[in-house]
């Protein structure tokens, strides 16, 4: 039996929502897999072109798995938190060669798969196999905090008990995948987290937050994420016309990533050019090979979910390849920009025109 709630859902879906997709209506759970990983990590309108990207150069799960992971890398690039990434190639190279290739078919099976959780392997199941799973993501907590006027942090192990309760219950247990896709596009164009179009929605009447005035007060979140501040120092070491890169390879962020060679400070420290000398000295053994120091950029700030950075590069022009530096290699531009690189590299390449 269909709630109010699910019945007014699918009208809207049926009569309103024009929202058109790539990965929309899509039955194979490859493709649905790839669509929700890269929309974990940004919004509809960027994951779009990724997705469309990731399609077309990967269009089976055996074509990603005998991929090399440098070129993966590189069309994730800009989409962040690289994990993701790591574990995307993980989980296709383990489905071609432990699961003949073929994708799990049920919900207990999709959650062991890496990088899998909850939310994924409900999208999965309901999507591809129309399975009676409901999803539950922030825009599934925001729907639901509002219509039924729940006061329960989402972020609490309460809230999110209620909250899955209330999701299965609701859910158009026959119609799942339809349903599940009508949520996520109900809570991105109507019930938006700032601006919701309460005026034109068909809800209005019995969404408990409408009623009770208290829709920009839900959902409630109990923590307050604490930001760590961290400090770069990006050293673009440059000798004629070649770069000196590194590959990430702790697990921190933006593993398995390149860069330049980096000094991570506990504090800003002014860009003083004896600094930099004592650090080129100190860390890598080049003196006499400095030719010119220049800051190309005065530092600027990057939000990441759990982090604060703050970040600085600086070009230093040596006279010669300095001997043995570890872990890392020259390159010329040509090649350097076939590396991936976490956004704000590519950012800083393109703002003083190396990508033109
Ligand atoms: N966000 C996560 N999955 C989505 C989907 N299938 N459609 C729209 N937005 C989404």
């Amino acid at each position: 039996m269909n709630t109010l709630f699910c019945e007014l859902l699918l009208k809207w879906n049926k009569k309103s929502n024009h929202r058109p997709m790539p990965w929309k209506g899509e039955k194979d759970p490859y493709k649905i897999w790839l669509s929700e990983i890269i929309l974990q990590q940004t919004r509809v309108e960027q994951g779009w072109a990724y997705y469309e990207r990731f399609v077309k150069q990967y269009p089976t799960v055996q074509k990603l798995a005998v991929a090399k992971d440098k070129d993966v890398f590189k069309l994730w690039e800009g989409l962040g938190y690289y994990n993701r990434c790591k574990n995307l190639l993980f989980t296709a190279r383990h489905i071609a060669s432990n699961l003949d290739g073929i994708f799990p078919k049920d919900y207990e099976a999709l959650l062991l798969l890496k990088g899998v959780g909850p939310y994924t392997a409900a999208a999965i199941a309901s999507f591809a196999y129309n399975l009676p799973h409901a999803v539950v993501d922030g825009n599934v907590f925001r729907v639901f905090a509002r219509y039924f006027g729940i006061p329960t942090a989402t972020d609490s192990k309460e809230g999110l008990k209620i909250f899955n309760a209330i999701a299965f219950e609701n859910l158009a247990k026959k119609q799942a995948g339809m349903y599940n896709q009508a949520l996520m596009d109900f809570g991105a164009t109507m019930c938006k987290p700032m601006s919701p179009l309460c005026s034109k929605c068909l809800m209005q009447s019995s969404c408990v937050a409408f009623n009770e005035n208290s829709v920009g007060q839900l959902p409630y979140k109990a923590k307050v994420i604490q930001k760590k501040k961290r400090y770069f120092d990006f050293l673009c070491l440059i000798a004629g016309d070649k770069w000196f890169i590194q590959q990430r390879t702790a697990r921190d962020i933006w593993a398995g990533l390149y860069q330049f060679y980096v000094v991570e400070n506990e504090k800003l420290i002014p860009a003083q050019e004896h600094y930099f000398k004592e650090v080129l000295s100190n860390q890598l053994l080049i003196n006499k090979e400095v030719d010119k120091i220049e800051v190309v950029k005065k530092e600027f700030q990057q939000q990441l979910t759990h982090q604060l950075l703050s970040l600085r590069f600086t070009k230093i022009y040596l006279k010669t390849i300095p001997a043995a530096l570890e872990k890392g290699k020259w390159v010329k531009m040509k090649t350097l920009i076939k590396y991936p690189f976490p956004k704000t590299i590519i950012d800083f390449l393109s703002q003083e025109g190396y990508l033109d």
